[in-house]
């Protein structure tokens, strides 16, 4: 038990990442940790946490504007913690296949953050997802839930084990 607090934030639209955000912070709780998970908006203030995952959905290649907005506000502290990213995106089984690099925006967040690491997670589409496109896709075979636990989980211990290591 290192019982370090971490905040797991996330930028969603419809949910998927809220879920993958969710499921990192069951992971870190399991190993000891006292973590808190919240919507990117709702985070003014990380200096009374000792480690930041961020993670954000991907629309149109970009990266959710509350989780850069979130990086940017809090970046003077979020500089001086370890600082995991995360996107949830590709429709498809291509996240499990090979690493898929972050997108502009983020790539440019872990500069300038110095954040460890980054991962890209399968996302989820589903007939619920609300909007005419997301429909559209749906309709056309393009949808799914490709948000692995397994994955999203092991990369949670590998989060647990480098904090437990620091301490
Ligand atoms: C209109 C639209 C555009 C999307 N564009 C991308 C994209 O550029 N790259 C990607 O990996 N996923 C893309 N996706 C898939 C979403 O990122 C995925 O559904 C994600 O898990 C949604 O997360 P959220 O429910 O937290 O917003 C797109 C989905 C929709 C509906």
């Amino acid at each position: 038990m290192t019982g370090k607090r971490v905040l797991v934030a996330y930028g969603s639209k419809h949910g998927a990442t809220a879920g993958i955000a969710a499921e990192i912070g069951r992971t870190l709780r399991e190993d000891g940790l006292d973590a808190v998970v919240l919507p990117a908006d709702d985070v003014d203030d990380v200096r009374s946490f000792d480690a930041v995952v961020l993670g954000g959905s991907l629309y149109a290649g970009r990266w959710s504007g509350k989780a850069r907005h979130c990086a940017e506000r809090n970046q003077n502290y979020l500089r001086h913690r370890p600082v995991w990213l995360f996107s949830s995106g590709p429709v498809d089984s291509s996240a499990e296949r090979h690493e898929i690099p972050p997108v502009p925006a983020v790539a440019e967040q872990m500069e300038r953050l110095g954040a460890r690491e980054h991962v890209t997670f399968g996302g989820s589409l589903t007939a619920s997802t609300p909007g005419l496109l997301a429909k559209a896709l749906v309709r056309h075979g393009k949808g799914g839930d490709f948000r692995n636990p397994e994955r999203i989980r092991t990369w949670a211990h590998h989060i647990s084990s480098e904090l437990a290591e620091a301490a």
